[in-house]
């Protein structure tokens, strides 16, 4: 047996701890079934920690977090927080994480079932089969760049795109190795038209595209990465980009699959500790009736596997499990299919399971 390995849940808020919950169930499942070592410890975060510590994100949760091999996150934020200071908001957590474990490379795969394809928005033959991988820098860029605020007379308010050479190398590293194991093509996207940083993005890119012959590097503005993806997404198969834009051409790819809730991410820094999360947020609205799709956090499990344990059996098993569930035609709420399909968020848990024996 491997040395043990510790993962901290955060369940977070809204429906964070009800799909944590099936994701918890599945990994223990395939901890004891494939002889794993994992063990599991759980914090506060987000609103939730708020509430009982005056912090969204307490002291001991991200000394756990810093001691975890993983980290696995449901979702943080709601109504109830949203006229804290900025500085109290449940997101600060998020990006606190992000900030403080160097999660610098976010991977944000968007993959359409082919027992899903009439979910999407686009028509079924423009996203069939739709296997594309974001790749978003996580820890630079606009949301961290200093100076930051507002001006002494709050008339005005500023913050500062900035990349230094070396985070635009690292992220390029993960992006050309991803590509290298996948279809050998990358296409990076900038606004290199008006951004001096996007020029400087360009150039990092191209020069480090010298190390990767075998992957055939693209280029494309925002706007247009961003058109392109609702005209003919299946173009695509890795990308790469900054943390702005990242944030909305992942939220873009998410919704061409029609169901953001069966998407993973993982956010990784040099060593592939990561910390795992749902790509949909705490949907405050449909929280604690049953009724979330508990796939996206088990898909983050599978993606915790491979990436941060080299458990790549454990991680097929898990997906492999959801496609018998899905080709079965069980549902869950937030997905297309007759009422009698439709599974409540712990009895999908308990199917992908079933079908994991
Ligand atoms: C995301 C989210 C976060 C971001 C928010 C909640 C801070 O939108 O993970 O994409 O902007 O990065
Ligand atoms: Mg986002």
């Amino acid at each position: 047996m491997d040395k043990q390995k510790q993962v901290l849940i955060l369940p977070g808020d809204g429906i964070g701890p009800e799909v944590c919950d099936e994701a918890k169930k599945v990994l223990i499942h395939v901890n004891q079934s494939h002889d794993l070592n994992i063990s599991i410890e759980e914090s506060l975060v987000g609103g939730k920690a708020f509430e009982e510590t005056g912090k969204p994100l307490p002291d001991d949760t991200l000394n756990a977090a810093k001691k975890s091999d993983a980290v696995l996150l449901g979702a943080v934020g709601g109504p109830t927080w949203d006229d804290l200071d900025y500085h109290l908001r449940p997101e600060r957590a998020l990006l606190g994480l992000r900030a403080e474990l160097d999660l610098f490379a976010n991977l944000r795969p968007a993959i359409l079932s082919k027992h899903l394809s009439d979910s999407s928005s686009l028509k079924p033959e423009k996203v069939l089969n739709l296997d594309l991988l974001i790749i978003r820098e996580l820890t630079g860029g606009i949301y961290f760049g200093e100076p930051r605020g507002r001006s002494d007379n709050k008339e005005s308010a500023f913050n500062t795109m900035i990349y230094s050479k070396n985070e635009i190398e690292r992220i390029g590293r993960v992006a050309f190795e991803a590509a290298q194991k996948r279809n050998k093509t990358l296409c990076s996207v900038d606004k290199a038209n008006v951004l001096e940083v996007s020029v400087l993005w360009r150039e990092v890119m191209t020069e480090l595209s010298k190390d990767y012959p075998d992957v055939e590097l693209s280029h494309m503005l925002v706007d247009n990465a961003a058109m392109q993806l609702v005209r003919d997404p299946k173009q695509f198969d890795v990308m790469v980009t900054g943390n702005l834009f990242g944030d909305i051409l992942s939220d873009i790819a998410a919704m061409l699959t029609g169901s953001i809730g069966m998407l993973p991410s993982a956010s990784l820094n040099s060593d592939n500790t990561g910390m795992y999360e749902p790509v949909h947020g705490s949907a405050p609205d449909i929280a604690g009736k049953g009724l979330a799709n508990p796939i996206a956090a088990i898909l983050s499990v599978a993606m915790m596997l491979k990436y941060s344990f080299d458990a790549k059996e454990a991680s097929l098993a898990i997906e492999n499990s959801i496609e018998e569930v899905l080709s079965e035609g069980f549902r869950t709420h937030d997905l297309e299919g007759p009422q009698d399909s439709k599974l409540s968020t712990s009895q999908m848990g308990n199917k992908i399971i079933e079908k994991l024996n």
